[in-house]
């Protein structure tokens, strides 16, 4: 495990590092102190000062409050946006409708949810049903198989790039940029910036084919769309596809790497499903509540009091979507997976008006991939003589998960 460029965290009530390894590798356990300590939000210093709110009610207030609260920029980096020398401002900001704020937000997403929505995205799941299936059949018959590299980061990947109109062997680079912007964020400008270039530069060469040979797919359809009469800058489509692969690949590989490493660790939920595949739709509500994979950020707009701690102007604050499903006020025993748990309002997809605009594709490749899984390989469980690496940052799922295959169809 290597410590970011910040070092080792000493105290995590009061320099926690969210993008440290052992983060994500003990997240239960952390939240867990820092709440018995009477902590319900932390604080650091690192990235510039971020706060780390822990209670349902405080991811949930925060969430709606656009007023005090802006999200021009989502991911904690070690910059600020006004200490970046071209980072596009509010309401817009670097990858709509994620970074935008109110009106402009509205608009932003509006253009997309068409391309979300379950008409577009139902038909898919023969396409990703296939691809699940290819993906297995390339693992021969291994008894001994990586679930997170060899099954789960492909199912997003092929998905967006396909949408998008991008070639799906560019899959293995996508993942890398995304890495860079997600997990790497505790590593030197020095390591980071080529990758920006690097991506922009893809994105430019992509558009500018697009708009050379227009077709039916994400991009094209960007190209045409209108806010206000105008059409979108070339920034804009550009940043909605950088969105598109940030928002739709690590998060949903983790979820869906999430499932499997629970029913690798619990052999009678695996039964249960096995033998009750109707359940698996409930499950997968409660594999998003109790293991969410996404959190987001937001930065304070102005000094500001918040439940007794001082904010101050361009202060982070993370938005602890996985703590807010676990919170006790919200959840009966909510540390305990059930997976035909029957109210489960969840805020795995967030809350408020960036709720996730994917989650119909997010859900639907998630049973999809665990249903095939679990027809396929009815019998598994964690191979704990190999190491399993959890991911680093604000997305949470494994990225190394190993599986020894006891039964396979
Ligand atoms: C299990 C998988 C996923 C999870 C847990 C997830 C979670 C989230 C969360 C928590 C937000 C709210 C962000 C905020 O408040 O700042 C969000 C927003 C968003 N998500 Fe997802 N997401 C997933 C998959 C996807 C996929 C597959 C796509 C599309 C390809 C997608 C597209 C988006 C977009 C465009 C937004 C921004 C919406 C807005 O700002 O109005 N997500 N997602």
């Amino acid at each position: 495990m290597t410590d970011t460029v910040y070092g080792p965290v000493t105290d995590w009530a009061t320099d926690f590092d969210h993008g440290a390894p052992e983060y994500n590798a003990n997240i239960y356990k952390i939240w867990e102190d820092l709440k018995a300590a009477g902590c319900p939000i932390a604080h650091t210093e690192r990235y510039g000062g971020t706060w780390l709110p822990l209670t349902n009610e405080m991811v949930h207030e925060i969430a709606y409050d656009t007023e005090h609260f802006t999200s021009r920029s989502v991911v904690v980096g070690q910059l600020k946006p006004s200490e970046v020398p071209d980072a596009l401002p509010a309401p817009i900001g670097g990858a709509p409708p994620i970074t935008s704020d109110p009106p402009f937000h509205q608009e932003a997403r509006r253009i997309l949810l068409p391309a979300f929505a379950p008409k577009k995205i139902d038909p898919l799941r023969d396409e990703i049903r296939q691809m699940c299936h290819d993906l297995i059949d390339n693992m021969g018959d291994a008894e001994l198989i990586d679930a997170a590299e060899q099954y789960a980061q492909h199912i997003p990947v092929m998905i967006i790039a396909s949408m998008a109109g991008l070639p799906k062997e560019d899959g293995d680079i996508f993942r890398s940029w995304v890495h860079v912007i997600l997990a790497g964020i505790g590593e030197s400008r020095e390591e980071r910036e080529p990758v920006f270039l690097a991506l922009n530069e893809y994105l430019e060469k992509a558009i500018e084919d697009h708009i050379e040979n227009p077709r039916d797919d994400l991009i094209s359809f960007l190209l045409e769309a209108e806010i206000m009469g105008n059409k979108l800058s070339r920034e804009h489509v550009a940043g909605t596809i950088i969105l598109l692969m940030v928002a739709g690949i690590d998060t949903t590989w983790s979820g869906i790497g999430n499932s499997i490493w629970h029913l690798a660790t619990n052999p009678v939920d695996r039964r249960r499903l096995v033998e009750n595949p109707e359940m698996l739709p409930m499950a997968i509500e409660e594999f998003l509540r109790a293991y969410a994979p996404v959190t987001m950020a937001r930065l304070v707009k102005q000094d500001y009091e918040f439940h007794g701690v001082q904010m101050k102007e361009e202060d982070w604050v993370l938005l602890p979507f996985p703590a807010a499903n676990r919170d006790e006020a919200k959840f009966e025993n909510p540390d305990q997976v059930i997976i035909d748990r029957e109210e489960n309002r969840h805020a795995a997809f967030g809350l408020g008006i960036h709720r996730c605009l994917g989650s119909n594709l997010a859900r639907l490749e998630m049973n999809v991939a665990v249903e095939v899984f679990l027809e396929r390989f009815p019998d598994f469980e964690l191979n704990t003589s190999e190491e399993m690496v959890w991911s680093t940052g604000q997305v949470r799922g494994p990225r190394q998960l190993p599986i020894r295959i006891k039964a396979r169809k």
